[in-house]
């Protein structure tokens, strides 16, 4: 068992990544607490552990600063450390419409192909992206990631130990035609974040590091068009899409001592999809 008696809080836990994650971390020894905003996807996570495993669900919205802070200082009180956050909640698109939108040039341009040959009609999400969606999809991923990592940090500064797993993406190094634009940059943000916390914390016994996903099989996968689903599956050397469970080795791994000499890292589970 690589995470004996260790407290590990994931967010993002109740579906996807988070969930294969936390049932890993648990299978492994950890005491999981799985946030997410949907509470019934976190305790479903928690249903699908072994039943000697120690787990909690916990509805916590990233966004929400004084929540996050509530919840982690709650965690901290009862279990008395926190040795391991894995932040993976996270959104592809600001709203609803802007993902139609997009499934509507989706369908334009592979309609035009499969008349043609070719398409004159391209992506045209920058312009039409509004305040709002940007703001939310940044929200989630960069500001859901700082909060969570402030909250935890004193008590892991205290314990001289704890790991900090961040959730990038291939999107923050490589993008195709279609691309969300917000999404690259929050997944940017975070590989930066990631780095200049692994500065500042590794000389006092805090490991940060990131896992940059290529694309894998989950609920925000599943949504992709099939047309540009298939394109992605191309470019894959591998041939196969990622699964959660391929990620969730990953960040075991690095919340492992195995990982002991790793900090500042981007991990890139991928298939070999080299940007
Ligand atoms: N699936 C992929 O191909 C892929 C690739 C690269 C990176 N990622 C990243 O991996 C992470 C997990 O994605 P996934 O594929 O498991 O997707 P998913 O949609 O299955 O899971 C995301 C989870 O985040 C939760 N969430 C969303 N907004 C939240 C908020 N404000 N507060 C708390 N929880 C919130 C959702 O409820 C959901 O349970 C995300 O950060 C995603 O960007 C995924």
């Amino acid at each position: 068992m690589k995470l004996q008696g260790k407290i590990a809080f994931l967010t993002g836990a109740g579906s996807g990544l988070g969930r294969a994650t936390a049932r890993l971390f648990a299978e492994e020894g950890a005491t999981v607490i799985a946030a997410d905003i949907d509470l019934a996807g976190a305790q479903t996570t928690i249903k699908g552990m072994p039943p000697a495993a120690m787990a909690e669900a916990a509805k916590l919205d990233v966004t929400d600063s004084q929540a996050v802070d509530h919840l982690i200082g709650d965690v901290i009180a009862r279990h008395g450390r926190l040795d391991i956050l894995v932040n993976y909640a996270g959104i592809a698109w600001g709203s609803k419409d802007e993902e139609q939108r997009f499934n509507r040039m989706t369908q334009a341009i592979f309609s035009e192909i499969t008349a043609t040959g070719k398409a004159t009609t391209q992506f045209d999400l920058f312009a039409q992206m509004t305040d709002e969606e940007f703001d939310r999809v940044i929200s989630v991923h960069i500001l859901g990631t700082f909060y969570c990592m402030r909250a935890v940090i004193p008590a892991m500064l205290r314990q001289g130990q704890g790991v900090i797993i961040n959730c990038a993406s291939s999107g923050a190094f490589f993008s195709r035609p279609g691309t969300p634009h917000h999404y690259c940059a929050a997944k940017a943000g975070i590989i930066g974040l990631t780095r200049a916390a692994a500065t500042e914390l590794s000389a006092r016994g805090l490991r940060v590091n990131a896992i940059s996903p290529g694309t894998i099989a989950t609920a925000m996968t599943d949504v992709i068009p099939r047309p540009i689903a298939e394109m992605m599956l191309q470019q894959v050397p591998m041939r196969r899409l990622g699964s959660p469970d391929d990620v969730a080795k990953t960040a075991l791994f690095l919340a492992s001592d195995d990982a002991a000499y790793y900090a500042g890292q981007s991990l890139n589970p991928n298939g070999g999809l080299h940007y």
